[in-house]
C-alpha cells in the first residue's frame, strides 16, 4: 500500500498539463488547453484540460478526471500503478506500508511482464557492452554499420549470446519466474516441456511503449545465411500488441510535437540512423504493415506525416497505395525518396548527418502531387494509361475527409495533370457516389461533430445557385465517415435547447416580429420538428406546455428538475464547454455577450441548422434507398426525390434568410 503522505505529495506535484501533455498534443485555447481526445477517435479537438483545476474533460466522449485518472484510463493502470507512474515522472520517492506475502504474490501479472522485459533488455544490453561475444560480434557489427555509441545506448540495443538458455538462466537466477519469460515470449517451451531462449546470437532492439517501458524485442541475425530469418520478433503478449505500437515513439514524441511532423520509416536501423542525423521525430511500423491504429497514434501528436522510402521503384509503387489509408485518417502525407536504392539508414551513413538532414528537408513533397507526377511520367502520352492514372489519383483525393483540402488538391492536380478542374471534380463525385453505394451495412449519418463546434451557428445567408451535382453539398457520402458518436441531429437539438435556456427571456423585435420573447419565437418555429433526443424533446415539450399556459419558463427550473437526466442536460447545456475555464463567470459573460450582439443570427442560425439537419436525415434516407436500388427507372425516381428534397432544403435557407432575417 502506498502511504497517504506519498499520495498527497504526488497529487500536489503532478501537473495535469504535463501528465496529459505526454500523450496528447495540447494547444492553448482561451484559458484552457485543448487537444484531440486519446479515448475516442476524433479529428477536431474536444478534449479540454484545465490547468487551474487540475482536471481534464472530453466533451466528445465524456471522459474526465484528474492526473491519476488520466494515467489509469490511458495506460490501463490500476490506482497504485498510476500513482507509481506519476511518482516516477516527478522523482517522488514512494513510501509503501509493508505488504503481506499474499499482496506480493498477487502483484499484477502485467507488471511482472514489464519487469521481466526490462530485465531482459538490461541483460542483453549488458551482454553487448561487456560480454566477450557481445563486444566482438554485436557491438562491432553496429560500429561497422556506423552507429554511434550514444545512439546505441539511447535505444538500449543489446546482444543475445548464441546459447539455448543464457537469458533463462540469468533471469531465473535473479528470481524471475519461467512463467513470465514464457508469457513475454522471451523463452519458448518445446514439445518435451523444455524451455529455451527465443533470441540466440542476435542483436536486439527493445521495443518500448510510449511511456518508455520495454514490451518486446526485435532480434536481427548477424548471419548472411539465407535460411536464417533476418528478424525474430517477440510475439504478441498481454503487454505487446503489435498493431498499436510504433517503434521509436517513446523517443520521438516530444520532437514530433515540437516540429508538428512525424517521419515514418520501415526498420529499426532506419529509426536509429535518422536519430543519429539529429532528427528525433521518427518512428517505424517495423514488421507489420502500417495499421489504422498506428496512424491514429501518430494523429494524437501531429497531423503531418512524412514517409521516408527506400528508392526502389517496385517498393514505391506498392506503398503508394498503402498511403491512402493515412489520408483517410485525415492526416497530411509527404514523401521523401532516396536515390539509388538507398534506404534512410544507408543514405544517412552514405552522405553524413548534415547532408541527410538537408536532403529530407528539401526534397520532401506532398504525397498526392508526388504520386501524380511519377505516375504521369510513367504513362507518357498514352491516353488510356493517363486516364487510368487520373482515376487512381482522384481515388486518393476521395479518401481525404476534409472537403476543403480535397478541393485544393483537385485544383493543384488539375494544373499538374493538364485536366480541367471540372472533369476532375465530376470524377471525384462519381467515386464518392460509388464508394457510398458500396458502403453497405452502416446507414448514412453525417459525420461526427462535437457540440462545441456548433456553439456559434450564426446563420450565413446561402447565396449559391442550385447544386449542379447531387452529392455536392453535405450529402450522403459522408456515410463513410469512420465513426459516428453523436448524430448531427442531436448536436443541433441540444444547441437549440441551449439557446432556449440561455436566451428564452430576451425580448426581440425582428422584421415582422414585434417585442416577442425568444422562447416563444423558438417554440413557434419548432412545431414541425420531431426531436430525436428524448430529453431535448421533453424539455421542448415542457417549455411549449408552459407557454401555452401563459407562463415563460426559466432555465433554473430545468436545472433544478427532479428528473435527474433533465437536470444533468440543463446543467451541461448551461455550462459546458465553458465550465472548465478558470473564471467561469467572466468567460461565460463574454461568451454570452458575444452571442447577444448577434442574437438574431445566433437564434436563426440555431433553427436553420436544426432544420437543415432534419432535412439531411431525410436526404440520407433517400440516398440509402438509392444505394440498394438496382432498377434504373426507380433509381431515376429516387434521384428526383432527392433533388426535390434538396429544393426544400434550399427553401428553408431562403425562408429564414429572406423572410425573417430582413
Ligand atoms: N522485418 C521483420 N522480419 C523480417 C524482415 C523485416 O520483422 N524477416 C521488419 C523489421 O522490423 C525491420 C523492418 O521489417 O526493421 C524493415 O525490414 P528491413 O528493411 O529488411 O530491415 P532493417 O531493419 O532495415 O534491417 P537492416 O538495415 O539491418 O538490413
Ligand atoms: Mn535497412
Amino acid at each position: 500500500m502506498i502511504n497517504q503522505d506519498t499520495i498527497s505529495k504526488i497529487m500536489d506535484t503532478a501537473r495535469i498539463e504535463e501528465v496529459v501533455g505526454d500523450f496528447v498534443a495540447l494547444k492553448k485555447r482561451g484559458t484552457s488547453l485543448i487537444g484531440n481526445c486519446p479515448f475516442h477517435n476524433e479529428k477536431t479537438p474536444s478534449f479540454n484540460v484545465s490547468v487551474t483545476k487540475g482536471i481534464y474533460k472530453c466533451f466528445g466522449c465524456g471522459k474526465g478526471g484528474d492526473s491519476v485518472h488520466f494515467i489509469m484510463d490511458h495506460e490501463k493502470y490500476s490506482y497504485p500503478e498510476a500513482l507509481k507512474y506519476l511518482a516516477q515522472k516527478y522523482n517522488i520517492e514512494v513510501e509503501e506500508t509493508v505488504q503481506s506475502p499474499q499482496n506480493i504474490e498477487a502483484q499484477n501479472a502485467r507488471e511482472s511482464l514489464y519487469i521481466v522485459s526490462e530485465y531482459a533488455a538490461n541483460y542483453f544490453s549488458n551482454e553487448l557492452w561487456t560480454g566477450s561475444d557481445g563486444r566482438a560480434i554485436g557491438l562491432s557489427y553496429f560500429k561497422e554499420r556506423g552507429f554511434r555509441e550514444d545512439i546505441l545506448k539511447k535505444f538500449q540495443v543489446g546482444y543475445s549470446p548464441d546459447s539455448w538458455d543464457a537469458l533463462i538462466n540469468s533471469a531465473v537466477g535473479a528470481g524471475h519466474r519461467e512463467e513470465y519469460l514464457e508469457k513475454t515470449g522471451l523463452a519458448i517451451r518445446n514439445d518435451k516441456g523444455k524451455l529455451y531462449d527465443r533470441f540466440r546470437g542476435r542483436v536486439l532492439f527493445p521495443i518500448h511503449n510510449f511511456t518508455g517501458r520495454v514490451i518486446g524485442f526485435g532480434g536481427r541475425t548477424l548471419k548472411t545465411d539465407k535460411n536464417v530469418p533476418k528478424y525474430v520478433n517477440s510475439p504478441e503478449s498481454d503487454i505487446y500488441h503489435k498493431s498499436n505500437v510504433l517503434y521509436g515513439l517513446y523517443h520521438a514524441k516530444k520532437s514530433i510535437r515540437e516540429f508538428d511532423n512525424c517521419y515514418l520509416v520501415e526498420g529499426y536501423a532506419d529509426v536509429l540512423a535518422v536519430h543519429q542525423a539529429g532528427i528525433e521525430n521518427v518512428v517505424a511500423s517495423s514488421g507489420t504493415s502500417l495499421t489504422t491504429e498506428q496512424i491514429r497514434l501518430i494523429g494524437r501528436f501531429t497531423q503531418n506525416v512524412t514517409i521516408l522510402y527506400d528508392g526502389d521503384a517496385a517498393g514505391i509503387k506498392a506503398s503508394l497505395r498503402g498511403l491512402d489509408m493515412i489520408l483517410e485518417e485525415g492526416l497530411n502525407v509527404k514523401v521523401v525518396l532516396f536515390p539509388d536504392g538507398h534506404d534512410p539508414d544507408s543514405y544517412m551513413h552514405h552522405v553524413g548527418a548534415g547532408e541527410f538532414k538537408k536532403y529530407i528537408e528539401t526534397t520532401r513533397r506532398d504525397f498526392i502531387l508526388y504520386k501524380a507526377t511519377i505516375l504521369m511520367k510513367e504513362a507518357g502520352t498514352d491516353p488510356i494509361k493517363r486516364a487510368g492514372i487520373i482515376r487512381d489519383i482522384i481515388e486518393s483525393i476521395a479518401k481525404i475527409p476534409d472537403e476543403i483540402k480535397a478541393a485544393v488538391f483537385i485544383r493543384e492536380c488539375s494544373s499538374l495533370l493538364q485536366v480541367e478542374e471540372r472533369t476532375l471534380l465530376s470524377e471525384l463525385n462519381k467515386m464518392r457516389v460509388a464508394k457510398f453505394k458500396k458502403a453497405s451495412g452502416n446507414s448514412p449519418s453525417p459525420q461526427t461533430q462535437s457540440f462545441q463546434q456548433h456553439q456559434s451557428n450564426a446563420y450565413q445567408p446561402c447565396e449559391d445557385g442550385p447544386p449542379d451535382n447531387l452529392f455536392e453539398t453535405s450529402g450522403p457520402y459522408e456515410a463513410t465517415a469512420p465513426t459516428v458518436e453523436t448524430s448531427i441531429d442531436e448536436v443541433q437539438e441540444k444547441e437549440i435547447v441551449r439557446l432556449l435556456l440561455a436566451f428564452g427571456h430576451e425580448l426581440v423585435t425582428w422584421g415582422g416580429i414585434d417585442n416577442m420573447y425568444i422562447g416563444s419565437f423558438i417554440i413557434q418555429n419548432l412545431t414541425d420538428v420531431v426531436f430525436q433526443d428524448k430529453l431535448c424533446g421533453l424539455i421542448i415539450e415542457t417549455y411549449r406546455a408552459e407557454i401555452e399556459n401563459g407562463h415563460l419558463p426559466v432555465a433554473s427550473q430545468f436545472i433544478q428538475s427532479k428528473d435527474r437526466d433533465v437536470a444533468d442536460l440543463a446543467i451541461t447545456l448551461s455550462t459546458s464547454p465553458y465550465s472548465l475555464s478558470e473564471n467561469w463567470e467572466h468567460k461565460h459573460d463574454i461568451y454570452v455577450k458575444d452571442e447577444s450582439v448577434n442574437l438574431k443570427s445566433t437564434i436563426l442560425g440555431g433553427l436553420f441548422h436544426l432544420k437543415k439537419a432534419k432535412i439531411a436525415g431525410i436526404l440520407s434516407d433517400i440516398a440509402n434507398e438509392i444505394k440498394t436500388e438496382a432498377d434504373p427507372a426507380n433509381l431515376e425516381i429516387l434521384m428526383h426525390k432527392f433533388m426535390a428534397m434538396k429544393g426544400v432544403e434550399k427553401e428553408i435557407s431562403k425562408h429564414l434568410g429572406i423572410t425573417i432575417l430582413k
